[in-house]
């Protein structure tokens, strides 16, 4: 077995027990719903195997952390839902969808604090180090959420807006769950900068492979209906760079389906994603993606620690960008 694998099984037991017959039944129902129905957990295991790289006699310690982590992005994953009017995600309907908004705004809500709970459960001379960084991150994370929603209305965007965009609402949680690791785990500063930079390119190709998936995946696997990002005029790196690149008439005929109020879905995705094959704009995204993954991977290389988890920590971060090889 591999290692990671028994932490997988230990942040899945947790995050069972978290929410387990917590009255009101309105408030904690969704919470059991949205942790029990999949998620690649990619954070909280990004976590522990980023302590276990230094030490993993201190990976007990932080189980909960991890777990906070987890439950953090789920909290953002409720809202951003309601905010991106996505109705599946992890093949099932949405919180604000089974429930409705106020729910998912609420529970999600809790799910924010009992992610502090988890968090500040670290060792109480990591715990400065630690808080910091969260509070960092979360905030980073809601000013890329934000941007993200400004994008939707506004076409002059650049590549260069698109990644700082994305590197606050992704990259920068992916990093600080691997620091978080890394600081439990008694890593030297430079080190566990290291690995949250690792994380954070990581997590750049990760974002931009979801906006491919997006148009391109597989909807079984995805877990969300493909061509989401199309109809709400979702300014992805794929769309960004057609805009960018298409000549005049199909760049009118792209701007067309952006500005049309009424119009059948499929046919809009359909004619959009034409528009990018006109524009190659998959390859030019993969291409980036690598790009990022390749960084990534170098990174780590700085990062010291163990041969036997830094080889984990490169599986795991091949399995991430495996979705759609
Ligand atoms: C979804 O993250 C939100 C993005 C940052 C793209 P994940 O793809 O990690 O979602 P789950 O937790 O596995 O469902
Ligand atoms: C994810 O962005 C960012 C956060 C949830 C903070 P997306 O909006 O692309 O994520 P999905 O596609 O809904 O999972
Ligand atoms: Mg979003
Ligand atoms: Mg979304
Ligand atoms: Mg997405």
């Amino acid at each position: 077995m591999k290692y990671s694998d028994a932490c997988r099984q230990q942040i899945e037991e947790v995050l069972t027990s978290i929410v387990k017959n917590r009255q009101p039944e309105g408030l904690y129902k969704p919470v059991e719903y949205i942790l029990s129905i999949g998620g690649k957990r990619i954070r909280p295991m990004l976590c522990m195997l980023g302590c276990a790289l230094y030490d993993k006699s201190k990976v007990d310690q932080c189980l909960y952390p991890a777990v906070g982590l987890e439950l953090f992005h789920n909290f953002t994953l409720l809202h951003d839902d309601i905010m991106d009017a996505s109705e599946m995600r992890r093949n099932k309907p949405t919180v604000h969808i089974k429930w409705d908004d106020r729910t998912a705004i609420l529970s999600g809500d809790a799910m924010m604090i009992l992610a502090y709970q988890m968090v500040t459960r670290a060792p109480a001379g990591n715990l400065p180090k630690v808080l910091e960084l969260f509070n960092r991150t979360a905030i980073e994370v809601c000013e890329g959420q934000q941007y993200d929603m400004y994008f939707e209305s506004r076409m002059d965007i650049s590549g260069d807006e698109y990644l700082e965009m994305i590197r606050l609402k992704t990259a920068v949680l992916l990093g600080a769950c691997l620091q978080t690791g890394a600081i439990i785990g008694g890593a030297s500063d430079q080190a566990s900068e290291a690995l949250y930079k690792f994380g954070c390119d990581a997590g750049m190709a990760f974002q931009l492979q979801d906006d491919w998936l997006d148009v391109y995946g597989d909807e079984e696997k995805f877990g969300k209906p493909i061509g989401g990002d199309i109809v709400i005029n979702k300014k992805t790196f794929l769309l960004i760079t057609a805009y960018n690149s298409l000549p005049e008439a199909a760049r009118k005929e792209l701007l067309y389906w952006l500005e049309k109020k009424d119009f059948d879905r499929q046919d809009k995705i359909d004619a959009v994603r034409n528009l990018y094959d006109d524009a190659k704009v998959s390859d030019t995204a993969r291409l980036l993606m690598d790009q990022y993954y390749s960084r990534a991977l170098e990174h780590l290389e700085y990062a010291g620690g163990t041969d036997e988890i830094r080889l984990e920590l490169k599986e795991f971060a091949y399995q991430m960008m495996d979705r759609f090889r």
